[in-house]
C-alpha cells in the first residue's frame, strides 16, 4: 500500500534515480534537492510503495508555486499525482496562499488534465522555457482566495502627495 509523507534527506537517492526518467535534461541535481528540502519556505512530499514512486514540491508564499511533481512510469494513472497535488494545495491553503502557479509543457495534455481537474486555468505561455530543448511552458494558476486588500485610496493619495 502506498503512503504519502514529507520528503526526507534519506529519500534523495531514490528521488535522484527517478529524476532523469521523469524530467530528462531538466533533471535537478542532488545539490538542488538538498537545498530545496531544507528551506523553511518549501514543502516536499514523496509517495512510497515502499520505495519512492513519486514526489512533488511546493514553494510557499502568498503566490505559491508547484516546483515539481512526478510519478514513476510504471505507477501512473493510479491517483498518486492527484494525491500529491491535493497535499500541496492543502499546504498552500493552510499557509495562506492566495494563488498557486505552475509551469507545464505546452503539449503535455495529460499533466494539464490533472491540473485542470483541480481548477488550474491557463495564464500564458513562456516561450522556450524548458532548456536545452527549448519547449514552451504553459503557465497555469489556481486562485485559492481573493487577494488581500491593499492600502486602497488612502495609500494611493499618500503616494501622490
Ligand atoms: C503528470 C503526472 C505527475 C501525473 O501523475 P499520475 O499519478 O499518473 O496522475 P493521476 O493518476 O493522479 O491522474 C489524475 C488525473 O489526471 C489526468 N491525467 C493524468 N495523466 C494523464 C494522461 N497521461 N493523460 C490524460 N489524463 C491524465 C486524468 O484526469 C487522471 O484521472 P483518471 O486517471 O481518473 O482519468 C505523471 O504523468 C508524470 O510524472 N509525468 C512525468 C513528469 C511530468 O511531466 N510531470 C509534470 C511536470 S509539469
Amino acid at each position: 500500500m502506498s503512503t504519502l509523507r514529507a520528503m526526507e534527506p534519506q529519500d534523495l537517492d531514490e528521488v535522484l534515480a527517478l529524476e532523469p526518467e521523469l524530467f530528462g535534461a531538466g533533471a535537478w541535481s542532488r545539490g538542488v534537492y538538498e537545498e530545496e528540502i531544507t528551506r523553511a519556505d518549501r514543502y516536499y512530499v514523496v509517495v512510497t510503495d515502499p520505495a519512492v514512486i513519486g514526489y512533488a514540491g511546493l514553494a510557499l508564499g502568498t503566490e505559491a508555486t508547484v516546483m515539481t511533481i512526478g510519478v514513476a512510469a510504471g505507477h501512473r494513472r493510479h491517483g498518486h499525482g492527484r494525491t500529491m497535488l491535493a497535499a500541496l494545495l492543502d499546504k498552500a491553503w493552510v499557509t495562506g496562499a492566495e494563488s498557486v502557479f505552475l509551469e507545464v509543457r505546452a503539449h503535455d495534455d495529460g499533466a494539464q488534465a490533472l491540473y485542470t481537474s483541480f481548477g488550474f486555468a491557463p495564464l500564458g505561455v513562456r516561450r522556450g522555457y524548458y532548456q536545452p530543448e527549448g519547449a514552451d511552458a504553459l503557465v497555469m494558476r489556481l486562485v485559492l482566495r481573493p487577494p488581500t486588500p491593499g492600502p486602497g485610496p488612502v495609500g494611493a493619495e499618500a503616494i501622490e502627495e
